[in-house]
């Protein structure tokens, strides 16, 4: 293992290569990468990147927002099945005629969907800014959000907009069991439940705190509270518990038993060291966009970021 991440970190200065990774990637990748962050400081650095190389330890609509922010860069992703139940969720001929059906309403679509559906946007958020963007829109214009109805219904309950929603669901987030989590939080009168927006109304009324991955870590870092039952991806406590090593961090329980991996992201985890090694070797499977997609695509995250 140490020799895979002495030769990947080689590798990467010789060709250039700037290593991105999302916090639900396996330990060994974050250690290689010069970025760990959420989508949306993903796509910041990402559109600042001037290596040669992007490669993105992440899912598929991740590294195809890279490429959409940075073009002329090559944007290598180590196995391209690494998708999402929400992108997959949003097929584009049939969102095409959800939005046409409606064409007085302004489209908002949460980054995890695919370059078509952003194509199709008026406005891109991540699940940092989701509440910022949507009350940048006039009170007086409807507003369809897609691909998460859960975020979708959280953003309704935090701004009083009443959104057409998509019916999409993160399989991770949806597989939180609110009865454990509430047997667990009675055997742990003193720690605060945080979660992920993507999780189910239930699971979101019993948090202290409600918010991305980089927002989950920040909280955890500035709460007074010594001990946290953490509602996301079970990636993040790695990172987490680097930054507050003293803390006590449980993850939230899903519904099966407990043999099961369920709060893993399945696609997440699809990346391993070896293929990320692979990938750099052979600067592939590369991220391709039709040029005439990733510039209608462009514009809407471009609003998002001008806004964040
Ligand atoms: P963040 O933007 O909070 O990192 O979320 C990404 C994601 O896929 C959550 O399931
Ligand atoms: Fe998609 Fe859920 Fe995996 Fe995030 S955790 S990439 S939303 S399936």
């Amino acid at each position: 293992m140490n020799n895979l991440k002495e030769k990947i970190l080689k590798l990467k200065k010789e060709k250039n290569v700037v290593i991105l990774a999302h916090y639900y990637q396996e330990e060994a990748i974050q250690d290689v990468a010069d970025y760990v962050g959420d989508s949306l400081g993903l796509s910041q650095v990402a559109a600042k990147a001037d290596a040669d190389i992007i490669l993105f330890a992440g899912v598929h609509f991740m590294a195809e927002t890279a490429k959409i922010l940075n073009p002329t860069k090559k944007v290598i992703l180590p196995d391209l099945k690494a998708g999402c139940s929400l992108a997959d969720s949003c097929p584009p001929d049939l969102f095409k005629k959800f939005i046409d059906a409606h064409p007085d309403h302004v489209v908002i679509t949460y980054v995890n969907c695919s370059a078509e559906i952003k194509a199709l946007s008026h406005l891109v958020c991540t699940s940092s800014n989701a509440v910022k963007i949507v009350e940048s829109v006039p009170q007086n214009i409807p507003i369809i959000f897609a691909p998460d109805k859960n975020l979708g219904k959280y953003i309704i309950e935090q701004t009083g907009r009443d959104m057409l929603l998509w019916d999409g669901a993160c399989i991770v987030h949806e597989a939180f069991s609110i009865d454990k989590l509430l047997t667990l939080h009675k055997k742990n009168p003193d720690a605060e439940i945080i979660a992920h927006p993507e999780s189910e109304t239930h699971i979101l009324k019993t948090a202290s705190y409600v918010g991305s991955t980089a927002g989950m870590i920040n909280y955890v870092q500035e709460s007074k509270s010594n001990k946290f039952i953490v509602a996301t991806e079970a990636g993040i406590l790695y990172k987490m518990q680097q930054q507050v090593p003293d803390k006590i961090l449980i993850p939230a329980p899903s519904h099966e038993d407990n043999t099961c991996a369920c709060s893993e992201c399945a696609f997440m985890k699809m990346n391993t060291l070896q293929k990320l090694y692979d990938c750099l070797v052979t600067e592939s499977p590369e991220i391709t966009i039709p040029a005439h997609i990733q510039a209608k695509a462009l514009l809407p995250i471009n609003r998002m970021l001008q806004l964040s």
